[in-house]
C-alpha cells in the first residue's frame, strides 16, 4: 500500500534550526528514518518536501485523485494555510498531521493548527518518532 509523506517549508533544513528543538537529525537523515519505519509498517511511501504552499496544494490534489494516504507535516504552513486546509480537505483517504516539535509548547502562533480541523489525527512532539507513531496509527486506521 502507498502512502504520501509531505514534508513543509524549512524542513530540508533541520541541519542548520535549532538543534534544542528539532534535535541533530539532517533531513537526509530523517528520510531514510520514515523510509525504515514504512517498511517495518510495510508500506510503499513516497516522501516529499517543499518551501512553496502551491506545490504542495498540488500534491494534496494527486492524492486526492489517487486516493492516497497523507501523512503530512505542513511546518510553518500549519497555522495559517487556509489554502492547504482546503486541498486537504479533498483528500478521499485518511490524513494524519506530524510535528518533530509540540508546538503548544511554543510560541503562541504555533498554538494554532488549521490544518488539525480535517486530520484523522495530529502526532507532535516526540521528534522523528512523530512520523513512526503516525505510520503505526496508519497501519491501524487501514486496518493492515
Ligand atoms: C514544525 C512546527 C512548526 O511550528 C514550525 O513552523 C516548523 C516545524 C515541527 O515539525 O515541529 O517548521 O512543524
Amino acid at each position: 500500500m502507498k502512502i504520501l509523506i509531505i514534508n513543509g517549508p524549512n524542513l530540508a533544513r533541520l541541519d542548520i534550526r535549532d538543534s534544542t528543538i528539532y534535535g541533530n537529525l539532517s533531513y537526509t537523515d530523517l528520510v531514510a528514518l520514515i523510509q525504515a519505519g514504512a517498511k517495518t509498517e510495510g508500506f510503499e511511501i513516497d516522501i516529499r518536501q517543499s518551501n512553496e504552499e502551491a506545490e504542495i496544494i498540488g500534491w494534496l490534489h494527486e492524492a486526492a485523485d489517487a486516493h492516497l494516504p497523507v501523512i503530512i507535516n505542513p511546518a510553518a504552513f500549519t497555522h495559517y494555510s487556509y489554502a492547504i486546509r482546503d486541498a486537504a480537505e479533498l483528500l478521499k483517504a485518511p490524513l494524519i498531521e506530524v510535528h518533530l516539535s509540540n508546538p503548544m509548547a511554543r510560541e503562541e502562533f504555533r498554538h494554532t493548527s488549521v490544518i488539525s480541523g480535517i486530520a484523522k489525527g495530529t502526532i507532535t512532539g516526540f521528534g522523528p518518532g512523530s512520523y513512526l507513531l503516525a505510520l503505526r496509527a496508519m497501519r491501524n486506521l487501514l486496518g493492515k
